[in-house]
């Protein structure tokens, strides 16, 4: 009994299609809980789920709707539609008058739909990572310790119109300063273009230079709150 009520071909629809999408999606989250992942890794990795959503859209739908044929053919399931079903099978955002459609196309749509609405959300959050990214481009690493003085006083705005409590030139004299520091600790510029943020941030407290560079410690402080709060938020979003 249970075995038919749930085993309609809308259900075994979704579990291949949601077993194709999920693995995908788990890996990413996987991923993004990576200790001292950056900003820029997980936009990429996000790009990369975006364009799987993208690409493999029509091959995971005609997957799910081959497996759900099959399926119904081997447990002898009707792939006609039923009064009842039609009502659990709708999806929020999923139009109920697809008439003309038959089941496999109107299952079809509703998963397309699906991707598209994934795709929208993932969407918007890169754009917000992305945000926060050029807003703090300039305690990024390669500003950090590779910036030229004028890509410094590109990027500082970007920060100083938000974080009024921060300025350009404060800003501009603590990474010349902390280039001097880097340099005088014998750390090569390619080694430290590969630290994270958090590193950046260790290194000015394990050498007691907070008090000299009061602004860019504040800065990284908040772009690493920042940080962990997109995490925590894209992990809720995952499960
Ligand atoms: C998610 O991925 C991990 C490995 O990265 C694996 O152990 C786990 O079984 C996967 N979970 C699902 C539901 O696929
Ligand atoms: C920024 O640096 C200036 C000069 O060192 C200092 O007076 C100011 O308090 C700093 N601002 C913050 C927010 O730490």
């Amino acid at each position: 009994m249970l075995l038919s009520a749930v085993c309609d071909f809308s259900f075994l629809c979704y579990l291949s299609f949601w077993c194709e999408v999920l693995e995908e999606v788990n890996i990413t989250q996987k991923y993004l809980q990576t200790v001292g992942l950056t900003l820029e890794k997980c936009i990429v990795k996000l790009q990369g789920l975006k364009a799987f959503l993208a690409d493999q859209c029509s091959e995971i739908a005609e997957k799910a709707i081959c497996y759900a044929t099959t399926k119904c053919k081997e447990m002898d399931i009707s792939m006609e539609r039923r009064g009842r079903v039609k009502l659990r099978k709708t999806m929020p955002g999923m139009k109920a008058k697809d008439a003309g459609l038959t089941l496999p196309e109107e299952m079809k749509r509703a998963m397309f739909e699906c991707l598209d609405r994934f795709h929208h959300e993932l969407e918007i959050r890169s754009q917000a990572i992305e945000k926060i990214l050029s807003m703090f481009a300039v305690i990024q690493p390669n500003s950090l310790v590779g910036a030229t003085e004028k890509d410094i006083h590109n990027y500082t705005p970007k920060l100083t119109e938000i974080f009024d409590e921060f300025s350009n030139e404060d800003i501009f004299r603590e990474i010349e300063r902390l280039q001097r520091h880097l340099e005088a600790a014998k750390l090569s510029v390619e080694e430290a273009k590969k630290w994270t943020a958090l590193q950046f941030l260790e290194f000015i407290v394990k050498w007691d230079y907070c008090e000299s560079m009061p602004n860019l410690s504040l800065c990284l402080r908040f772009f690493l709150t920042l940080c962990v709060s997109i995490a925590s938020c894209e992990r809720s979003f995952s499960k």
